[in-house]
């Protein structure tokens, strides 16, 4: 029987991504938008009349001109594809070649060192600060091809500072990503300002604040060169025609979006204060979800609270995250419920 040593000693101890076995539990460990589909998305879903033996457009034309109108870019500065996973996964695709170093922040999103490793390069770690932000001459002074950063972070849910960014682009001899899948709701970007920079790639995606995670959309914005690069790395058609055309109305309909940050902007505060009642230790988030340290073990509160229906993600094996839990923020009522049953785990645990 054949094992793992076939496969390409690289990525051989990759293991499967986060895959919990759900029983209609509230999932409040995704991100995800809690107010439900995209509504303008879902209209156009529901009155679909579409051809499906033609190929879509090679680089959706389409969303990209729709989300160069939103932005005030052209459409060539836009690449897009089956969620920002795949954009994450063509930056490191157009840059890295074998054995490149590539920056990567710890604590952040779980999936880079798996983009970075299976398209050839070294992660390098380089710490996030005490307080959570870019340690900024570690990145600079790292022998390393591309840097990544999501800002907002995720799991701590900050904003990195915009001037610490800045001077990475200009001081760091390389590629710049900023992963700004959670931007709707900060008050910082970059994405404006793509074509300030040589070196800098910002990502966003429909899964966050467009409550479009079912259609895998997610997109890259850079300067034209960048951007051609890109997408003649990018694999053609991956991103699916009535994905591309549910994106382009939920564009064009910015309603849910103001909506949704407003909800998140006014729930999340309370939700921080509710957990620090129960003896949490809620980190500062510009983001929908909250990382907090837990009062009691974290396994036993992620299982317990598993078992009551509620389910939220576990950070508390992880360096830098010890004993810590990340969960979305959610409308009063769902925040009112998930606090009730995080303390009913508390007084079944003394
Ligand atoms: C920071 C960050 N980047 C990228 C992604 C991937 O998003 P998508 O659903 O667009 O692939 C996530 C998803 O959780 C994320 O948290």
């Amino acid at each position: 029987m054949i094992t793992r040593d076939i496969m390409r000693d690289t990525t051989r101890d990759f293991q499967k991504y986060y895959n919990p076995k759900l029983r209609g539990e509230l999932r409040m460990d995704t991100n995800t938008n809690v107010l439900g589909s995209n509504p303008a998305a879902m209209k156009y879903l529901k009155h679909l009349e579409i051809e499906l033996d033609g190929y879509p457009n090679t680089y959706s034309d389409g969303l990209r001109q729709a989300l160069a109108e939103l932005y005030g870019l052209e459409t060539e500065n836009f690449v897009a594809g089956n969620g920002s996973d795949e954009m994450l996964d063509v930056s490191f695709k157009t840059f890295t070649n074998w054995g490149d170093n590539c920056v990567v922040p710890v604590p952040s999103y779980t999936l880079y060192e798996y983009f970075v490793s299976m398209n050839g390069g070294k992660p390098v770690q380089v710490d996030l600060t005490d307080d959570f932000q870019l340690d900024v001459d570690g990145i600079c002074k790292a022998d390393a091809k591309i840097a990544i950063m999501p800002s907002p972070n995720n799991p701590t849910g900050n904003t990195f500072k915009q001037k610490d960014i800045e001077e990475i682009l200009t001081r760091f001899k390389g590629m710049v990503i900023v992963d700004e899948a959670y931007g709707e709701y900060a008050k910082n970007s970059m994405l404006k300002r793509v074509n300030e920079f040589e070196n800098l790639i910002v990502l966003r995606t429909f899964s966050k604040a467009y409550a479009m995670a079912a259609l895998r959309v997610g997109y890259a914005v850079t300067n034209l060169n960048v951007s051609d690069m890109m997408n003649s790395i990018k694999i053609p058609y991956s991103l699916n025609k009535i994905s591309e055309c549910a994106a382009m109305a939920a564009v064009k309909d910015q309603t849910f979006i103001t909506k949704s940050v407003r909800m998140v902007t006014n729930e999340r505060p309370k939700l921080a204060s509710g957990l620090e009642r129960l003896g949490f230790e809620p980190y500062p988030s510009d983001s929908n979800f909250i990382l907090a340290k837990c009062p009691i073990d974290h396994s036993v509160m992620v299982s317990k609270l598993k078992e009551k229906g509620v389910l939220i993600r576990d950070f508390g094996n992880k360096r830098r995250t010890e004993n810590c839990v990340r969960m979305t923020v959610g409308t009063e009522e769902l925040n009112d419920y998930m606090l009730k049953k995080i303390s009913e785990v508390l007084e079944e645990s003394k």
